[in-house]
């Protein structure tokens, strides 16, 4: 009797060990960003710019999409091994929250786990044309 309930616990045991291996873990929403005064109100001037358009997306493509996914939905394939949840760019109540220089912000300084731009993406021009395409994505 002893015997099987002791068998009986481990398997009980390995089935919910096992479960927590297999099924993905929920990630955890990185919270409300800090952004400076500065950068709320920052002006694109490059808004509107079609000419930026395929520009932005071949730096999207470089740079971003691993994590962020082709449309943005944070399903890139580098995305699995994040802690925090990239986001979604094609919501679009999540995009009307945001300004232009909010955007900005966190796209180019970043935090934790998304990475800072500052280096890599040094143009004023390319910083922009990537958060117009960003916007792009908005459905
Ligand atoms: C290594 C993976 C990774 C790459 C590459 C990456 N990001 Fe992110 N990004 C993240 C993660 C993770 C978050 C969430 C961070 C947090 O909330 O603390 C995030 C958040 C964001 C946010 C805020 C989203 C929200 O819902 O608040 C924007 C905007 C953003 N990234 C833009 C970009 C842009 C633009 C690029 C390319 C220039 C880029 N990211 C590249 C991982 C990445």
């Amino acid at each position: 009797m002893k015997n099987r309930i002791i068998i009986l616990a481990t398997i009980v045991i390995g089935a919910f060990a096992l479960l927590a291996f297999t099924v993905p873990q929920e990630k955890k929403k990185g919270g409300p960003w800090e952004i400076p005064a500065e950068y709320k109100t920052m002006e694109n001037t490059y808004k509107g710019d079609a000419s930026l358009e395929k520009y932005g997306k071949q730096l999207y493509a470089k740079h971003c999409r691993s994590c962020h996914g082709n449309e943005g939905k944070g399903d890139g394939p580098k995305a699995r091994n994040l802690d925090t949840d990239p986001g979604n760019f094609a919501d679009a109540a999540w995009q009307n929250s945001v300004t232009d220089g909010e955007l900005y912000y966190m796209s180019i300084m970043g935090r934790d786990d998304m990475p800072n731009y500052e280096s890599k993406i040094v143009d004023d021009e390319e910083r922009w044309a990537v958060i117009n395409y960003v916007r792009s994505l908005k459905e």
